[in-house]
């Protein structure tokens, strides 16, 4: 059985307030092996699945090149709100309209789990130069986040949403499509949340999608009851590690 589909755009708002910008050092990681593999201070870079834009924007304000591309056009909106000088487009990961070889390197950031088909694949080293970098990069959850949230609509509705991620190897991925160098390297952290914080962060998630309508105010009691259980000086502390997981392009 697969995850559902993702349908981001349906929570885009949520998304917005929910989610945060990731780790500096990883980030700092990411723009090294790419301007060391493409042997330019600014390397021209598709970000892709970039939802809202939060790593795009981050990779602009590290003076990478970068191009925003998202197959939903509601999180592109949302995206084009923030900076009208990054360049952003709705495209599908199955059917990337770039020319070949077009950019330096592409990136994916908590986006890969949702197009590890090799249609997709073969479309990221077709837009990629040869030795050029793709660098996947997920949070996972190292505390009790997503426990909360799967306990919390248990018991509020005796159903918990399959994880988009169960089964995911990104290592394996690009080993499988025959990447060469692929590495991975784990950035430590933690996320503050003050309680609607992290209400938002919980209807952020693509499972929330899978919530039917008339039980979000029931599971949405749970989730506050049991994050307020976890509330230290009135925050919660989500603790994760940043996983940047990196491949060269080794196609002829
Ligand atoms: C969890 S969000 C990550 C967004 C952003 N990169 C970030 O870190 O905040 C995943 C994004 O991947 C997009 N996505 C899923 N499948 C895709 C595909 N096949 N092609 C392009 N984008 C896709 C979704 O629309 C969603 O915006």
């Amino acid at each position: 059985m697969n995850a559902p589909p993702s349908q981001f755009g349906r929570i885009a708002k949520e998304y917005e307030k929910g989610r945060r910008a990731y780790d500096f050092n990883a980030m700092e990681y990411v723009c090294a092996l790419i301007r060391k593999a493409s042997n330019k201070d600014h390397p021209l870079v598709l970000d892709l699945g970039c939802g809202t834009g939060i790593s795009t924007r981050q990779l602009y304000q590290n003076r990478i090149q970068v191009v925003g591309c998202d197959k939903d056009e509601k999180m592109i909106d949302v995206a084009r709100k923030h900076d009208s000088s990054i360049v952003y487009t709705v495209g599908d990961s199955q059917d990337l309209r770039f020319c070949k070889d077009y950019f330096d390197a592409v990136t994916a950031f908590g986006a890969f789990h949702w197009f590890t088909d090799v249609e997709s694949i073969v479309n990221i080293q077709h837009v990629t130069k040869r030795r050029g970098i793709f660098a996947v990069i997920n949070k996972n959850d190292t505390g009790d986040f997503r426990q909360i949230f799967d306990e919390s609509l248990n018991d509020a509705i005796g159903f918990v949403p399959r994880h988009a991620k169960l089964n995911y190897n990104p290592v394996k991925s690009l080993r499988e499509r025959l990447f060469a160098d692929v590495k991975e390297a784990t950035f430590d952290g933690f996320e503050m949340y003050d309680l609607d914080e992290v209400l938002m962060l919980c209807q952020s998630l693509n499972a929330w999608n899978s919530v039917p309508e008339g039980k979000r105010r029931k599971v949405l009691d749970e989730l506050r009851k049991n994050f307020s259980a976890r509330l230290r000086s009135e925050f919660y502390t989500r603790t994760i590690e940043t996983v940047v997981v990196s491949g060269v392009n080794n196609k002829r």
